[in-house]
């Protein structure tokens, strides 16, 4: 099995990208803040107790993504491999997922870190507003915090993964096919 993790900040353009890796690789995208958007909707405790704190900017407790992840790894089947979009995203994230991984005799395939500047994350932000309707995304003071905890809490994964021969980057600006083709040719590289 793959394991890929697709990587960068909010707005970097891992929801938009996910859809052809998914589909080119035939792997199981998981999206850990759209598990967590589908809890909220759904009305479920989990829902509820995330739902203050994604729409302050602000983390979900380790323990609650890591047990979303593992039970995906645990039950999906007829797939290549997983493209993960936002886990890990703190370092004990990141060994969480190496453990779930060793117990399974399996390693990261490769970060795929998608990288934009902190002004055209606000841009592309406040674009998807106008679409999406995301809770997260209606505020620039939210938006602000989500930009402050990528760079606090997330950003140091790039030398966890580089210190691990993992870490691959693609430059993320530019049009939705360029971005596209860039990540083509770095997949082609790493499978
Ligand atoms: P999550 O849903 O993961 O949000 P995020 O990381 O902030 O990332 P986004 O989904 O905002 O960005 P994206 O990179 O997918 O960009 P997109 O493709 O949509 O997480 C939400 C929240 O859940 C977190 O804040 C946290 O509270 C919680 N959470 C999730 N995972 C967690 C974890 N592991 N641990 C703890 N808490 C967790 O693109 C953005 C816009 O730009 C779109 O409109 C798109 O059409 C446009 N666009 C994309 N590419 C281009 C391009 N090349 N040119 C022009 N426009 C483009
Ligand atoms: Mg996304």
């Amino acid at each position: 099995m793959k394991y890929y993790i697709l990587f960068g900040p909010p707005g970097a353009g891992k929801g938009t990208q996910a859809t052809s890796l998914r589909e080119n690789y035939h792997l199981c995208h998981l999206s850990t803040g759209e598990l967590l958007r589908g809890e909220i909707a759904a009305g479920t405790p989990l829902g509820l107790e995330a739902k203050a704190l994604i729409d302050a900017g602000n983390l979900v407790p380790d323990a609650v993504v890591e047990g979303m992840i593992e039970s995906k790894f645990n039950t999906v089947k007829d797939v290549e491999g997983f493209l993960l979009d936002g886990f890990p995203r703190t370092t004990a994230q990141a060994e969480a997922l190496e453990g779930m991984l060793q117990r399974r005799g399996e390693k990261v395939t490769g970060v795929i870190s998608i990288m934009i500047p902190d002004a055209m994350i606000k841009d592309r932000i406040r674009h998807r507003a106008t679409i999406e309707g995301r809770a997260d995304d209606a505020k620039d003071e939210v938006i602000e915090k989500r930009i402050a905890t990528y760079h606090a809490k997330t950003e140091p994964l790039i030398d966890f993964y580089k210190a691990r021969g993992q870490y691959h980057e693609v430059d993320g600006t530019g049009t939705i096919p360029e971005v596209a083709a860039r990540l083509a040719a770095l997949m082609a590289k790493l499978s």
